[in-house]
């Protein structure tokens, strides 16, 4: 079975200072029909670029330097403008953090559904019975009473799943989901994710979900591609990377997750911060913050390397079993 999308070598770069910085920095990574690809990594590492990068929505003067984004066989990147635009939100649609800011305050939630559904289907009908449907879908009570609601009068868990039923109102294939529940308490993060599972298994769309909460990974994501300094650093299936996570980095960050107490013993929380644009360390990016460092880390930046059947790391030390004993 092919993927439905496949990213390769992508790089968007902004101007800097001195010269122009690589927000996403030549990554790679596939998302299977169907499935959910975690992406993960601290703040700043470029997980939103990348997502921004593939919808074509990077902010000025951002821009796209090099790669490919092949979405279901055609390449995203050289896509005509109207026809990018045509397949943003009919096809592939994005949900963000904080529904807030994207719903307008000014409409009632319906008017903004409906408005979604017209962008695609000019012609239709029924618009407001398709929204009350579309909040049902979405578990909200009442969907009828709620569509004259304005986005303010609905609870942080409500608005986000108003915003999960605009994105799928076009039955997307691809769902780019960034931080979906980090604004939200747990347990209505809890309910958001089930929602979205439920959704995908009737839908059978394919998700790639981005977070820095490696607990949100282990229990949404059949793939991972963990990101450091705009670049992917580790790429595995869930499984693979919980049980036998190869990066240090990635040692790092399932150091803070607390129901993996059992390996805390052997995984370092992470001091230090990732990098700036302005001041990128030579060689393996994470090296300043590496409990396994050598001098040979400066060397060069290590690329993604095979360790076992698809399971990959970006580090010249890895396996990294011989580094903790
Ligand atoms: N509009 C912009 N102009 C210039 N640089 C930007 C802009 N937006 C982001 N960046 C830079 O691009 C890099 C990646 O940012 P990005 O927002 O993709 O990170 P992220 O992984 O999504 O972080 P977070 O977890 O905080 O959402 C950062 O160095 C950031 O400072
Ligand atoms: S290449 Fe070196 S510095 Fe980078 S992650 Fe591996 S051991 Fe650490
Ligand atoms: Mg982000």
């Amino acid at each position: 079975m092919t993927d439905l999308l496949t990213i390769e070598g992508l790089r968007t770069e902004f101007p800097g200072e001195r010269r122009p910085f690589a927000a996403v920095d030549g990554v790679s990574i596939a998302v299977a029909r169907g499935k959910t690809l975690g992406i993960v990594g601290e703040s700043g590492c470029g997980k939103s670029m990348l997502s921004l990068s593939v919808m074509r929505l990077v902010p000025a003067p951002g821009r796209i330097t090099a790669g490919r984004v092949m979405f279901d066989g055609q390449d995203l990147l050289k896509l005509p403008t109207s026809a990018m635009r045509d397949l943003r939100g009919r096809r592939i649609a994005i949900i963000f953090q904080e529904p807030m800011t994207s719903l307008n305050p000014a409409y009632t939630v319906g008017d903004q559904i409906m408005e979604a559904m017209k962008a695609h289907d000019k012609k239709g009908r029924n618009f407001r019975a398709r929204a009350a449907a579309a909040l049902d879908r979405v578990r909200i009570p009442a969907p009828d009473r709620r569509l004259d609601e304005y986005p303010h009068q609905m609870s942080g868990g409500m608005r986000q799943r108003v915003m999960i039923a605009m994105a799928l109102s076009c039955a997307p294939d691809l769902l780019i989901a960034d931080e979906p529940t980090t604004a939200l308490d747990v347990t209505v993060q809890a309910q958001i994710l089930d929602l979205l599972r439920d959704l995908q298994a009737q839908t059978g769309m394919a998700i790639v979900l981005i977070t820095h909460d490696l607990g949100v990974v282990a229990e949404m994501a059949d793939e991972v591609a963990v990101m450091y300094s705009g670049r992917v650093v580790e790429r595995a299936s869930a499984a693979a990377l919980f049980d036998d996570p190869q990066h240090p980095y990635t040692l790092g960050l399932l150091g803070s997750v607390p129901r993996l107490e059992e390996k805390r013993d052997r995984l370092l929380a992470i001091e230090g911060s990732v990098p700036s644009a302005a001041a990128l360390p030579p060689g393996c990016r994470f090296h300043p913050r590496c409990v396994f460092g050598a001098p040979a880390c400066t060397a060069e930046q290590p690329p993604l390397r095979g360790l076992a059947p698809q399971h990959e790391a970006a580090c010249i030390r890895a396996p990294v079993e011989a580094l903790a004993a």
